[in-house]
């Protein structure tokens, strides 16, 4: 893999290491065009988090109805010090760190400051968040990595912490925004990052009821709906596409096979033009933008488990409406084989 150091940015005397692997705008076109050609239309939730999408989705976290970041704000903060030494010491990498608040509570209640890698497909906010952490931890070593971290990847070589201990963080339940079969995947790939004798802390939603869940994802201010139509106005900003965004509107629902369905609904028949290609859209015709899969204790250590994980410990609210897993990487004598 090539990777190109683009920065190394003394802030407050902390250096700030920019990796940028993040994929040409010719993924974007072309993962788009894709999405739009299926017969169900959808685009990758990737793709949501541009600046724009990036600070909208900040403001859904601050949300009354979207309980997600605060119950397990809430949850790392009840067991900061048992999250802190089951973590122990070692390098610590957040996948998706956006706005890298959850971080912070680890970092207070650890006895001295781990090496810290932040990987994000958002470059600003990846590198404004970075910058806010090392003003508040003048001595962190924050190494920053601009990639898509969904897709198959592998770390680059990062002499700060060649011969540490990995340990991953992985917070907001972000993994329920992919399919089963690709959560599975994807911590096959962060096994394989973290290596052996490797943690991973990981949160995820706790199914719960229809009238709870509806309102995180759409809610009385309409955040929810602005971001998902900023993929529309991405589109048309970034690959010239012509969406128009009053033709559209935003629907989400509870699937109770056990996910969030998000997506935007064309008002009217209409034509999108887009790279030289039509895109036609029937009246009623969904574009979906997410999926938000919620899993029960026992679902997602399975999932865990088939990707190579051990659950050594679990973390949830009063409520049971969040939870967050310790998990091992396997030692390879214990993990599943394929049938
Ligand atoms: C990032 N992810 C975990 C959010 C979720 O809850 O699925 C994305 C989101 N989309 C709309 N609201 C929140």
């Amino acid at each position: 893999m090539s990777a190109t150091l683009t920065s190394n940015s003394p802030v407050l005397g902390s250096p700030i290491q920019l990796y940028d692997l993040h994929p040409p705008l010719e993924d974007l076109r072309a993962e788009v065009l894709r999405g739009l050609s299926q017969p169900q239309k959808s685009i990758s939730p990737k793709f949501l988090y541009d600046k724009q999408g990036a600070e909208l989705f900040d403001a859904i976290c601050t949300l009354d109805e979207y309980y997600l970041t605060r119950t397990e704000m809430a949850i790392l903060t009840t067991h900061a010090q048992e999250i802190a030494d089951w973590i122990g010491d070692g390098a610590l990498i957040e996948f998706g760190s956006g706005s890298s608040q959850k971080i912070r509570v680890l970092f207070d209640a650890m006895a001295s400051l781990p090496t810290y890698v932040a990987l994000d497909i958002s470059k600003q906010h990846l590198q404004e968040s970075c910058a806010d952490l090392v003003n508040v931890y003048p001595n962190l070593l924050a190494i920053a990595i601009c990639t898509d971290y969904t897709q198959s990847f592998e770390l680059p070589a990062i002499p700060a912490i060649a011969d540490q201990r990995r340990v991953g963080f992985f917070p907001g339940s972000s993994i329920g925004n992919l399919e089963p079969d690709e959560a599975v995947e994807f911590l096959k790939n962060v096994a394989g990052v973290l290596g052996a004798n490797g943690r991973l802390l990981v949160g995820v939603d706790l199914k719960k009821s229809t009238a709870i869940l509806e309102p995180a994802y759409d809610d009385a201010q309409r955040v929810s709906a602005a971001f998902a139509m900023n993929l529309l106005a991405r589109i048309n900003r970034e690959l010239g596409a012509d969406f128009d965004l009053n033709q559209f509107h935003y629907r989400a629902f509870y699937n109770p096979i056990g996910r969030i369905e998000m997506g935007l609904v064309s008002h009217i028949d209409q034509t999108i033009h887009f790279d030289g290609v039509e895109i036609p859209f029937r009246q009623g015709e969904t574009l979906r933008t997410e999926y938000s899969y919620k899993y029960n204790l026992v679902e997602f250590q399975q999932l865990a488990e088939q990707a190579g994980f051990q659950t050594k410990a679990i973390w949830t609210d009063p409520q049971q409406w969040f939870s967050v897993y310790g998990l091992e990487v396997m030692p390879p004598s214990l993990r599943q084989t394929p049938d």
